[in-house]
């Protein structure tokens, strides 16, 4: 059975991602749709046409993890694409959000994401995807999103480096990079802080983004960037030393 495994379905660019895929995709026999809020993915799960399977289940929780590989195994299941959206961000200065809220987001942006591709890898074939969900803010260290922008380097780092390593065997690995994207991400991100404003004009929909990561993804692309902005600021990022960088960011919020 072809299965495409999405997590963070229950939201924004992961039930973006179900919803595009529903219209194509005729190939995968079902979705499997995790987060948390099983509710939320069950309504998802009635509105596409694909069978779907729900798992209502915290990616940080390892039984819930040993559960989800005993299921591929009864299944006899073939990851033909695996999706990482789960994860969230906190911003506003390092020691201003609550200590945990910080540690949870490690867990899950990096040890959960770096989990699920090592125990669904062995149930991947040839010309199988995994779609990583990164961020622009991999591309620089940023004060007051500190943690998140180190927690998303690092996710980026591990896809582009596992994309090399695994497309001898032809799965293909895309690390997904978008700017601000309108969805619930910022009624967390945004609870003890924010970062700079001027970032937020370069705001894109959801359905921009994923259409962008699915093409990407198709083509074999390392790296999907998807609007001239970010595309601009990726090659600065590349172009200008950080610590200059760094100044003129620090400049831009006295201003
Ligand atoms: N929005 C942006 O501006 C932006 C920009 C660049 C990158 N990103 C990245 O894109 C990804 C998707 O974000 P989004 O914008 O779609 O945010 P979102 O709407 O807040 O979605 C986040 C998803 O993660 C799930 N999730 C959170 N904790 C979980 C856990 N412990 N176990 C299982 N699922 C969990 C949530 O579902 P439950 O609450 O139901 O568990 C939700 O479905 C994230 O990795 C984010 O860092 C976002």
């Amino acid at each position: 059975m072809n299965v495409a495994v999405i997590t963070g379905a229950s939201s924004g660019m992961g039930m973006e991602f179900a919803r595009q895929m529903d219209k194509g995709f005729k190939k995968i026999d079902e979705f499997w749709l995790i987060a948390r809020r099983g509710e939320k993915l069950k309504a998802l799960a009635d509105e596409l046409a694909h069978r779907c399977r729900v798992f209502a289940m915290d990616v940080t929780d390892k039984g819930a993890m040993d559960e989800l590989e005993k299921t591929l195994f009864e299944k006899n299941a073939v990851v033909r694409m695996l999706i990482n959206c789960a994860g969230y961000g906190v911003m506003g200065p390092f020691r201003k959000p609550d200590r945990q809220r910080t540690l949870g987001m490690i867990r899950l942006n990096c040890e959960a994401l770096t989990d699920m591709t090592y125990r669904l890898l062995p149930f991947m074939a040839a010309n199988s995807r995994i779609i990583q969900l990164a961020s622009s803010a991999a591309f620089m260290p940023q004060p007051d999103f500190a943690v998140y922008a180190a927690s998303k380097a690092y996710v980026h780092s591990f896809s582009r480096a596992l994309g090399e390593e695994l497309a001898p065997q032809g799965i293909y690995v895309t690390s997904v990079c978008p700017g601000p994207v309108d969805t619930p991400f910022f009624d967390i991100a945004e609870k003890d802080g924010t970062t700079l404003s001027v970032k937020k004009l370069a705001m894109v929909e959801p359905q921009r983004v994923v259409a962008q990561a699915l093409r990407d993804s198709y083509l074999r692309r390392p790296v999907s960037v998807c609007t001239v902005i970010i595309k601009a600021f990726y090659v600065t990022t590349k172009a200008i030393p950080h610590g200059m960088l760094l100044k003129a960011v620090s400049a831009l919020k006295k201003i």
